[in-house]
Parts: structure tokens; C-alpha cells; sequence
């Protein structure tokens, strides 16, 4: 059995669906690195305050449940927004702020089983991981699902807007310097466009236990 496994693919793929389907098939331990960039950006937006400032202090945690903490505040759904979804990105372009994420991530990975997804995750945060999936889809599919998923929370959503910022987040997110989204070259390509979340669990599972 696969023991330590990253997901990676940009945005909207359905890696944390999928992910999180997996962790509980296989009663491993589901990190959303996602959730974390979220929550630098978050405090970002509300303190005012420059990233430098705003990360050396910072204090984030995520439990069994899923539940995103920061600073010791429950942040859950807040996080979720399109405004967070762009301040992310633009966090994510600092060296200071990946390094801090990275090693919280890589120590979070130390408690045992683990299913971790991200951008990064089989090219630098865990190299050596067993299974590496990089999950993608269509840019009209993944808007798509978005789309869906912000409906059923009740935010407001525009298809076009939705499918120009995750077009523009993937391109900030594939070329900048640090750490950019890009497939390992061990990662098993996963193109979930016509499958179901079903399918890729079913598909990850059987990866997993070769
Ligand atoms: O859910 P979605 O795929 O839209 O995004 P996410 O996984 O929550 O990540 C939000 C943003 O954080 C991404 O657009 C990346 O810029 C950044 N991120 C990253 O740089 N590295 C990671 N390991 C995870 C996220």
C-alpha cells in the first residue's frame, strides 16, 4: 500500500473532492495545502497588512474534520471566496511564504498515511512521495464544476467570470519562479474531463494499493 500520496493539477480538477473520497477509504490523514495559501491570503485581505508582515506570526491549523483555522478563528467557509481564490495565487508567488507553508506541510506528512494536494506537492514538497496523481481537466469543465460548487454555497457566481479567473490563476500559477504548477515526471496523468468523482477515486485506489 501506497502510504504517502500527493495530488496536484490546477484549478477546479477536483483534488480535493477526490482527495478527501480517498483519505476516508483508506483511513488516511487528507491535507488541503490549498487551504493554507487560502488562509495567508485571507489575513492578508483583512488585516491590510503587507504578506511579510502578515506571515511571520501566522498560525494555521487544519483538523480531522477539514475545519481551516487561523490565528486560532475558524475560517472554513470564509476562505472559499473568488476573492481569496486570487489573493491565494498571489501569495503563493512569495519564497517566504512557500517556505513557511512548505515545512508546516512536511511536518504535518510526518504523522503517519497521508493524502496531500496542492501545486507543488510531487515536485517540492514531498518528492519522495509513493503515489504521485496529477489530476486536470478541460478549462470549461473545471469552470464548470466550480461554477456548481459556489452555487450550492450560496456566493454569487458567473460562469465566464468563473472560467477567466481560473485561466488567469493557472497561467500566474504555471509560470511563476518558485515551486510552479507542473506535473513530477513519475506523476500518473489523471484527465477527469469525462470521468466521474467515482471513476478517479476508483482509479486512485487501485494505484494505491499496486
Ligand atoms: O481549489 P483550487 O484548486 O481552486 O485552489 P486551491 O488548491 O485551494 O489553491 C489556491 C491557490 O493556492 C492556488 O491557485 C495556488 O496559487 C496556491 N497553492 C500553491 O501555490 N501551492 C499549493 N501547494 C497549493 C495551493
Amino acid at each position: 500500500m501506497k502510504k504517502i500520496i500527493a495530488v496536484d493539477g490546477p484549478a477546479g480538477a477536483g483534488k480535493s473532492t477526490v482527495s478527501k473520497i480517498v483519505a476516508a477509504r483508506l483511513g488516511y490523514t487528507y491535507i488541503d495545502t490549498g487551504a493554507m495559501y487560502r488562509a495567508v491570503a485571507l489575513k492578508v485581505l483583512e488585516s491590510g497588512k503587507p504578506v511579510e508582515e502578515v506571515t511571520g506570526d501566522i498560525e494555521i491549523k487544519l483538523d480531522e474534520a477539514g475545519k481551516v483555522f487561523l490565528d486560532g478563528r475558524e475560517v472554513t467557509k470564509e476562505i472559499r471566496t473568488p476573492e481569496v481564490s486570487r489573493g491565494a495565487s498571489d501569495v503563493a508567488k512569495f519564497g517566504f511564504v512557500r517556505k513557511k507553508l512548505t515545512e508546516l506541510q512536511r511536518e504535518m506528512a510526518t504523522q503517519g498515511s497521508v493524502i496531500m494536494d496542492g501545486r507543488d506537492i510531487g515536485t517540492q514538497v514531498l518528492p519522495n512521495a509513493d503515489l504521485k496523481i496529477f489530476l486536470t481537466a478541460t478549462v470549461e469543465e473545471r469552470a464548470r464544476r466550480r461554477f456548481e460548487e459556489l452555487k450550492a454555497k450560496n456566493f454569487a457566481a458567473d460562469f465566464e467570470q468563473i472560467k477567466k479567473e481560473i485561466s488567469l490563476r493557472d497561467k500566474q500559477d504555471s509560470e511563476r519562479e518558485i515551486a510552479p504548477l507542473k506535473m513530477a515526471e513519475d506523476a500518473v496523468l489523471l484527465d477527469t474531463t469525462n470521468l466521474t468523482i467515482e471513476q478517479v477515486v476508483a482509479e486512485i485506489l487501485r494505484l494505491a494499493q499496486t
